[in-house]
């Protein structure tokens, strides 16, 4: 495995997926950590990442310099690479002003880090601080107009430094340049696969729970359905997962959901039916944070009381994924810091003492669906789209009624359904219906209307923070428009919503 220390650059990110790309493990850990934890972990190599701070500064993150000592192979990315320096008693000069964007790269040795890379390549710059001298031991083995010292070795202690990021897209062979970090010059093998990951996950699993029962909310989304399916593989009929169908969910997803986890997989669910309880919470809200903070209690409520009816239950299992943890812990804190509540259980059920067991917590999302595939989840539950805790209730703008509900779930699965047969379904973010609380006149027949509009949103996005709108054929959004006003009564007019986040958001509330 790979060791990444933090030391708080917004592409800390990037590079475990880099290396997770490469099939080698890797953790991203404090700068805080100890000699003794670097010890166990016993990683094949380490990374200090870039960040931030100038070395120069009072409180710039650092970590023991002892790591020095390790006879393990560095390499330092930027403020890595500066801190690395500095420690070892070479210069870092203090910036007059920062360098942004591409620059071009001189290779000037091709040993090493940049083996079969072309003497001249694109690398992306962003830094303040540059390095000055090299100490005694090292040697520049590229630079740039205005760095001259942007690649350094020490090839007698495998320590190596960039100037520049590898781990981002503006840097071509940047992937190529962290390979030749991880496998030629580390060692490391290609054994980070997912039917690994199972198969470890599931025995410490079994190590970690032994006998006593899990709890674990299944929403239907894929991280909290991954974790029921290796938890149960783990542990069987110990697992009791809790659905609770809030009445503002897709068509036929209950159902659904009941077919794929309770009948086809045999896993212990207890379905709670809540829908009333839901909507007559919300009756008449219509601001929508009040709804959302209604929903969040009343599920609590429920979920609660049917966790206590499980006796003897112990763990209380969360599909969490590692963004969620690496975004939590505080740049230059420890790990175990506040860990993100899970969007859609809301916390630990207070009154009953459960452990947490959160067997993704180190996963990306894609990873997360890659596990899916190795458990033989089904492909239509791996690909959902995402999809929001409080449901419906923000896709109704204004009051949330019965009514108003089953027409905007008959309006979202005509869409859905044509999205899925044009071949759209996978290639969009996320792709819904919003019943807006405005009617409109119409025609239809020799007869006037006066009904509902519904707008159509669809986005294409990587991680939901900025999101574009989909640029759906005409034709298609026309024949979504026909169905939609001929089929499902109380609607007379189809608009599409053709803003990008920022500076709209994806949802409507
Ligand atoms: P926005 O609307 O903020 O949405 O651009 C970003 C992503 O978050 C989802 N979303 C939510 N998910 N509870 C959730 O579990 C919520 O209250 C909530 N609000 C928005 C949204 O669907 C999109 O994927």
């Amino acid at each position: 495995m790979i060791l990444i220390i933090d030391f708080g650059s917004q592409f800390n990110q990037l590079i475990a997926r880099r290396v997770r790309e490469s099939r080698v493990y890797c953790r991203i850990v404090p700068p805080s950590i100890t000699i003794q934890d670097i010890r166990k972990y016993n990683p094949e190599g380490i990374i200090l990442s870039g960040g931030p701070s100038s070395i120069y500064e009072k409180n710039s993150p650092k970590t023991d310099e002892k790591i020095f000592d390790l006879n393990i192979p560095i390499l330092g990315i930027c403020y890595g690479m500066q801190f690395m320096i500095h420690a070892m008693g070479g210069d870092v000069k203090r910036a007059d002003k920062r360098e942004y964007g591409f620059a071009e790269l001189k290779i000037q040795n091709h040993d090493d880090l940049f083996q079969a890379v072309d003497p001249r390549t694109s690398c992306w710059m962003s830094h303040g601080d540059s390095i000055k001298s090299i100490p005694r031991g090292f040697s520049i083995t590229a630079s740039t107009e205005n760095t001259p010292i942007a690649a350094i070795v020490n090839k007698n202690k495998r320590f190596f430094g960039l100037q520049f990021h590898p781990e981002v897209h503006h840097t071509p062979k940047g992937k190529k340049m962290l390979q030749n970090f991880l496998f030629p010059i580390c060692g490391c093998r290609r054994n980070w696969t997912m039917k690994n990951f199972a198969r470890n996950a599931i025995s410490e699993i079994q190590e970690t729970v032994g006998d006593k029962k899990v709890i674990l909310g299944l929403s239907g989304g894929v991280d909290s359905s991954v974790a029921a399916l290796l938890i149960h593989q783990a542990i069987g009929g110990n697992l009791t997962c809790i659905f609770v169908d809030n009445g503002l969910l897709r068509k036929n997803e209950a159902e659904k959901l009941k077919k794929t986890f309770g009948r086809n997989m045999k896993i212990n669910i207890r379905f709670v039916n809540a829908g009333g309880k839901f909507l007559k919470a919300l009756s008449k809200v219509t601001d929508p944070e009040k709804k959302r903070k209604i929903i969040g209690k009343v599920f609590m409520d429920v979920f609660e009381a049917e966790a206590q009816k499980i006796k003897d239950a112990e763990f209380l299992a969360q599909g969490t994924l590692y963004p969620d943890i690496i975004e939590s812990q505080s740049a230059f804190g420890g790990p175990t810091s506040v860990i993100k509540s899970h969007h859609n259980v809301g916390g630990l059920p207070k009154k009953m003492k459960l452990k947490l067991v959160e067997p993704l917590k180190y996963l990306f999302k894609d990873e997360v669906r890659l596990l899916g595939k190795a458990l033989n989840l089904d492909e239509e539950m791996i690909w959902r789209q995402p999809f929001p805790g409080p449901g419906l209730a923000i896709r109704i703008i204004g009051e949330i009624t019965q009514k108003r509900l089953s027409v905007l779930k008959e309006v979202d699965a005509t869409l859905l359904e044509e999205i899925r047969a044009a071949g759209y379904y996978r290639k969009l973010w996320q792709s819904f219906a919003v019943l807006l609380p405005l009617k409109s006149v119409g025609i239809m027949g020799d007869q006037r209307t006066y009904e509902n509009i519904v707008a159509i949103r669809a986005v294409t996005s990587k991680d939901a923070m900025t999101a574009d709108w989909a640029k759906l054929p005409h034709k298609l959004l026309g024949k979504i428009s026909n169905r939609i006003i001929n089929e499902v009564q109380g609607v007379n007019r189809v608009v599409y919503d053709i803003s990008s986040k920022p500076p709209s958001t994806i949802e409507w509330e």
